[in-house]
């Protein structure tokens, strides 16, 4: 069987940062739609849904977070510290045992019981929006609505929710290579304020009866389930993991909906459709378009081999737009039956997002909150977009906020 490294195939820089929009998606379709596997500067790129969904699930492969920040130069410091504690990183018993500790306010029950908190937030941020008819999305909404809603769930002060979200955000980019090039300093700073502000809330005596994360992981402490290390890195993975994803996918679904004003209106007339418009967004604009994996042994996959030491690059992106599993892929369609192949926008495996019911339901309920408000959206002005490598965001999303649906007459 031939080698990965003995085959003639096409080369692509997935950080080029011209490569956003749409533009991002028709290099990544065209070069799927050539081969399965591609070369990048780090390794190789999987491109087809099939092989991305293999290596997430490949138990002979493993995320390498640390290996990617020490490749940057970031040897040692409160940021490697972080990433090494994350659960991204770490595998069998310790990863299972871990992940065990939170999943508990993360279940779809959990996440269903947070939906009443998640319409306090929307409306208490919206109040100085309600007679106003165009908005910054990102700033008003997309960006404090997972940060407040991460606050209450670990249980940390609301007013805390605006530094979450700025750590968040420089913690989440070191699996963005060129931002940790760009702004080592910021990162390992906000590493070392965030730690310090963790330390700091786990010293704090919890009120008896409390449920947030803090409450259940004080308790596993104190029965020395866990260390104070291992729950610094379990506070940073939930931090990390759901502040800034749920920010950008919220973003880009308020994005696809202006741009595609007659299906904001179906919306608006039929509000069953809110959780199809979540999934097509999630499946059309993973906001996690690229992950990676380490081959830990020689793996073969479609009789080619990947030799132990391989970086492989997941593109969910462009498994997303795979015409084998999807009709009509690139169409961002709210009423398409998709059917029952989902997106790998949230990963797959035993790393699969941990807060994925919690995302769904923070999605859904902004878009509840806000057809009942906006009865035609539309953009305001240009999109400001982020790069796609770690968290596809978007700066800035200028909206036109009408109070009468399009064509009816106004008062
Ligand atoms: C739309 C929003 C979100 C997207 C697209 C997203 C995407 C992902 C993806 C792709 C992975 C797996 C990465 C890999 O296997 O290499 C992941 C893991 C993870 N996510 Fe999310 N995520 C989102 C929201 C959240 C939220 C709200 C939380 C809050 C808890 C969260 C916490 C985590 C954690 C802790 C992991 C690591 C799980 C593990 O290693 O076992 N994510 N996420």
């Amino acid at each position: 069987l031939p080698l990965v490294t003995e085959l003639d195939l096409p080369t692509f820089d997935y950080a080029d940062p011209t490569l956003v929009g749409e533009g991002f998606h028709e290099a990544l379709n065209e070069l799927r739609d050539r081969s399965w596997v591609a070369r990048v500067d780090l390794g190789y790129v999987l491109l087809d849904r099939e092989a991305v969904d293999w290596i997430l699930r490949a138990r002979e492969a493993r995320m390498p977070a640390i290996e990617l920040l020490e490749l940057q130069g970031v040897t040692s410091g409160p940021m490697h510290e972080q990433l090494s504690g994350n659960l991204l990183n770490l595998h069998g018993e310790q990863h299972r045992r871990l992940r065990s500790l939170v999943e508990g306010p993360f279940t779809p029950r959990a996440a269903q019981r947070l939906r009443p908190a998640m319409r306090r937030h929307l409306e208490a941020l919206w109040a100085p929006l309600a007679d106003a008819e165009r908005c910054e999305f990102v700033s008003a909404l997309a960006k404090p609505y997972p940060a407040r809603m991460i606050a209450e769930i670990v249980g940390a002060p609301i007013e805390d929710a605006e530094r979450l979200g700025t750590w968040a955000y420089w913690l989440q980019s070191v699996f963005d290579p060129s931002a940790v090039a760009g702004a080592a300093g910021e990162i390992e700073r906000a590493g070392k304020e965030f730690t310090a502000y963790v330390r700091e809330l786990l010293a704090t005596p919890r009120p008896p009866g409390g449920e947030a994360l803090l409450d259940t992981l004080h308790a596993a402490m104190a029965e020395g389930q866990l260390s104070t290390a291992e729950c610094v890195g379990l506070v940073g993975a939930v931090l990390i993991g759901g502040v800034d994803t749920t920010q950008a996918q919220l973003a880009h679904t308020a994005r696809l909906l202006a741009e595609h004003p007659e299906q904001w209106a179906a919306l608006r007339d039929d509000p069953d459709l809110i959780p199809a418009a979540v999934e097509e967004s999630l499946r059309y604009e993973p906001i996690t378009p690229f992950t990676a994996r380490l081959t830990s042994v020689d793996v073969t996959h479609r009789d080619v081999t990947f030799p132990a030491g391989t970086v492989l690059i997941a593109a969910a992106v462009s498994a997303n737009h795979d015409p084998a599993v999807y009709d009509d892929p690139d169409r961002f369609d709210i009423r398409a039956h998709r059917g029952s192949a989902k997106p790998l926008t949230f990963g797959a495996g035993p790393h699969y997002c941990l807060g994925a019911s919690l995302a769904r339901a923070e999605l859904e309920e902004a878009l509840s909150f806000l057809v009942e408000r906006v009865p035609h959206l539309e953009l305001d002005g240009p999109v400001s977009y982020g790069t796609p490598p770690g968290v596809y965001g978007l700066h800035e999303v200028p909206l036109r906020l009408s109070r009468t649906p399009a064509g009816a007459a106004a008062g």
